[in-house]
């Protein structure tokens, strides 16, 4: 039996006692402990409390001791949303975005996803498998234990599933827990132009059975956006999923207000991404609704966009969560850390919301809650100790790294 001890943490944030996606006040909850300990058995939670408490039970342990004090002890942050195997990268698009085009027409023009999807098409399994694992490794360095991972650079069936399969292979290789989702209407592919409703039928009709019966994804995604999927083609994309077992999650309202918020209500998705135009209708009817707002501040700021109303959506009662969006194109990061600077700067959550945004509200958004994004017995030992004292440190020293170490599953994996 391996065992784990780390004891004296100035801040323990074990943001326990959680039934639902927390809103309004319990997103300020964080369970703290000071002077805190987290004791883990062959991988899993056994025993959370102050030191003086754990003492007391493990006195004669012959765990390995960590010694905490002064640090801000975490939870393994869960990062909801990446696209994380792909083929390629885009710089130049940065250049032609600063030199005045916009993101749609860098993405109509060829550009873009479409760029992204030539190169994927390209790539082997293998490459993809490389290439991510060091994204993991990033993540990883930057306190991230547990990512969700998105396919849609494939755009025809053999590419989504190699994408998908090699989202498979990185879960079983890496220690980063990675949660697959299907996102075959990421974009209409270019050989389809001008038989928008063709590609949805294929993505109906094709895909989404294939890779169900592969149990490839549990999670379903579309981009319903102004000249990518209209609302109605989003509706039958995702109702069709649904059907197969598959999760809905939208891409909704990043570029103009197109009801995905309200359609991501009707639908029951977990999840509604981006939401940086969603309207207040759509705000009130996601918050009745329980769909949990997957907000993406990195992107703003990358688009150069207002960042989307997080303060708004917490007082109206949604439960908010945020991510990287790590994708090529629109948010070419791993930096969790600085997503939760972002959130407090530029939507305005407080240092406890944010912290609670990037563990358990995120981890609500994947389905991993019963596993992740808490300090409580039963659950993985996924751990970070940063170099900084407490958790408003954490969020006010803002664009740097202050991972010390970290754990998956109790075995030490950074620092
Ligand atoms: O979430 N908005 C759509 N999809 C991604 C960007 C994908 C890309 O540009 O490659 C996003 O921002
Ligand atoms: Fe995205």
């Amino acid at each position: 039996m391996t065992s784990l001890w780390i004891k004296n943490a100035a801040q323990l944030v074990t943001v326990a006692g959680n039934k639902k996606p927390r809103t309004k006040s319990e997103m300020s909850e964080l369970g703290l402990i000071e002077d805190g300990s987290v004791f883990i058995q062959d991988g899993e939670i056994v025993a959370v409390g102050t030191t003086a408490e754990l003492e007391s039970h493990f006195a004669d342990t012959d765990a390995e001791v960590v010694d905490a004090t002064g640090r801000l002890v975490t939870p393994g942050l869960v990062d909801p949303h990446t696209h994380l195997p792909y083929g390629g990268s885009r710089e130049r698009e940065f250049e032609m975005r600063l030199e005045g085009a916009t993101y749609m027409e860098i993405m109509n023009a060829g550009g873009g996803i479409h760029a992204t999807t030539r190169m994927t098409r390209e790539a082997t399994e293998d490459e993809l498998v490389e290439q991510a694992k060091k994204r993991l490794d990033s993540f990883l360095a930057h306190g991230v234990t547990t990512v969700e991972g998105k396919s849609g650079y494939g755009l025809n069936v053999e590419t989504e599933l190699k994408q998908l399969r090699a989202m498979k292979r990185l879960a079983a290789e890496h220690p980063v827990d990675v949660v697959p989702t299907f996102m075959g209407a990421h974009a209409v592919p270019t050989d389809y132009k001008g038989r928008e409703n063709d590609y949805v039928e294929y993505v109906v009709n094709d895909m989404i059975p294939t890779v169900a019966n592969e149990k490839l994804a549990v999670f379903n995604d579309v981009f319903c956006e102004m000249g990518v999927f209209t609302p109605e083609q989003s509706e039958r994309i995702l109702e069709a999923g649904k059907k197969y077992g598959l999760i809905p999650k939208i891409h909704a309202d990043e570029i103009e207000s197109y009801g995905g918020a309200e359609l991501a209500a009707r639908v029951g998705a977990i999840s509604a991404e981006h939401l940086l135009k969603a309207s207040d209708q759509g705000v009130a009817d996601m918050a009745k609704a329980g769909v949990i707002a997957c907000l993406l501040p990195a992107t703003a700021l990358y688009l150069r966009e207002e960042a989307a109303k997080g303060r708004a959506m917490v007082d109206a009662g949604v439960a908010v969560a945020i991510s990287t969006d790590c994708n090529p194109g629109s948010s070419p990061t791993t930096s969790m850390p600085l997503v939760m600077n972002l959130a407090c700067i530029s939507m305005r959550l407080t240092p406890a919301e944010a912290l609670v945004a990037a563990t358990y509200n995120a981890a609500c958004a994947i389905k991993m809650e019963d596993k992740v994004g808490s300090l409580e017995v039963g659950k993985q030992g996924d751990i970070v100790m940063w170099n900084v004292k407490n958790y408003q440190e954490l969020q006010y020293l803002f664009g740097e790294n202050h991972v010390g170490s970290v754990w998956k599953k109790g075995v030490k994996v950074v620092g």
